[in-house]
């Protein structure tokens, strides 16, 4: 009975694989027919890689299932969104796709119609070249949708591997108080809010935009949404149980990483967890360092090369956190710590 649990999640996480990369193989070819593809130094030529990265996501994908078998998160996790919802943004996918193409071509890295006020002024730009970076209704509507795409169906999964490690280090026995930092659109929080019991759950983000979109997605009393940065929070000390972030931290310059770590222990409690899901690091996969490499430029990310050879390992005891531990799965990476 659970091998046919497994491998039908195995199947169902697969089809999603498979849907999104052919999206991606779409919107290069869209750019192509309108000579805007800038062809990335590594990957379709690189039969290692491509053999690499295949045989990764099809262990995510097995882990995934893993996972919600050993009851770490529900089956419900997998439920993929009807036709109708994915086909709905579709088009203003593809048409974003060629303006992305655009501004990656000749490089255009601040390209806003109306600059976002209430931001700082390092996230004032147009990361992964999207339209409006992260301050528009518009870019929120598309984003969860833009980030599948270019991890082919497997952002899902890698956000949620983190979900185990922080149960087998957390020891409350009560519902949990729960902050999530720079949560986007809430695409991580759909599956932290079914796979942790919890008597509060915060949800944050800097950009109003897209914590609209994450508030709009939940119906429960007992979360509640702010607009903040994660580097200097409107929250009293030892408030929580739980601080976690998904995709922050290559985002965000050196010196603010480090006050978002001092941050989240301050308002920590006692032996409270923090964990942490990012990108892979240089040298975590010699063979990807390549990749790696190309991202920030692929993808304009000013910081994130910063974050690849960032000793958070270190940062994080240099705070004082102990018992910290760190993983990575395809292409990211897991630390959990404790305050
Ligand atoms: C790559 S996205 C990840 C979003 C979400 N966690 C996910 O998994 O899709 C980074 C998010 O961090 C937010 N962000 C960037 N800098 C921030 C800061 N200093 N404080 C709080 N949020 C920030 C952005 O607005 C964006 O929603």
């Amino acid at each position: 009975m659970r091998k046919i649990l497994e491998n039908s999640i195995v199947v169902s996480n697969l089809a999603k694989t498979i849907l999104y990369s052919t999206e991606y193989r779409i919107m290069n070819q869209l750019s192509k027919s309108f000579s805007l593809f800038v062809k990335p130094p590594y990957q379709e030529n690189d039969k290692d890689l491509v053999k690499y990265l295949r045989e990764g996501v099809l262990k995510l994908h097995q882990e995934d299932a893993k996972n919600i078998a050993d009851g770490f998160y529900p089956i419900g996790v997998i439920k993929p969104k009807g036709p109708k919802e994915h086909l709905k943004n579709l088009p203003y996918l593809l048409i974003d796709s060629l303006k992305i193409s655009r501004r990656r071509k000749f490089n255009i890295k601040k390209d806003f119609d109306i600059e976002p006020e209430d931001a700082p002024d390092y996230l004032k730009r147009n990361y992964h070249f999207q339209t409006d970076g992260y301050f528009s209704e518009q870019s929120a509507k598309i984003y969860e949708h833009q980030v599948e795409v270019l991890f082919s169906g497997t952002a899902g999964p890698m956000r949620r591997m983190l979900i185990k490690m922080i149960k087998e280090k957390i020891s409350r026995d009560r519902p949990l108080k729960i902050l999530e930092l720079g949560a986007g659109v809430g695409s991580a929080t759909l599956d932290y809010a079914k796979a942790f019991d919890f008597s509060s759950y915060t949800v944050s983000d800097v950009s109003g935009p897209y914590l609209k979109a994450a508030k709009e997605r939940f119906n429960n009393p007992k979360m509640e949404f702010v607009q903040t940065a994660a580097e200097s929070l409107p929250f009293a000390d030892e408030e929580f149980d739980m601080v976690f972030s998904v995709y922050l931290f290559h985002e965000l310059p050196q010196a603010i990483r480090e006050k978002v770590l001092a941050e989240s222990y301050r308002v920590l409690k006692k032996k409270g967890i923090l964990g942490i899901c990012d990108s892979l690091q240089k040298n975590d996969v010699p063979k990807l360092n390549r990749v790696l490499e190309n991202f920030p430029i692929d993808y304009h990310e000013p910081f994130y090369k910063g974050y690849t050879i960032w000793n958070l390992n270190s940062a994080l005891n240099a705070i004082g956190f102990r018992n910290v531990e760190s993983q990575f799965k395809l292409l990211s990476k897991y630390w959990v710590a404790e305050k």
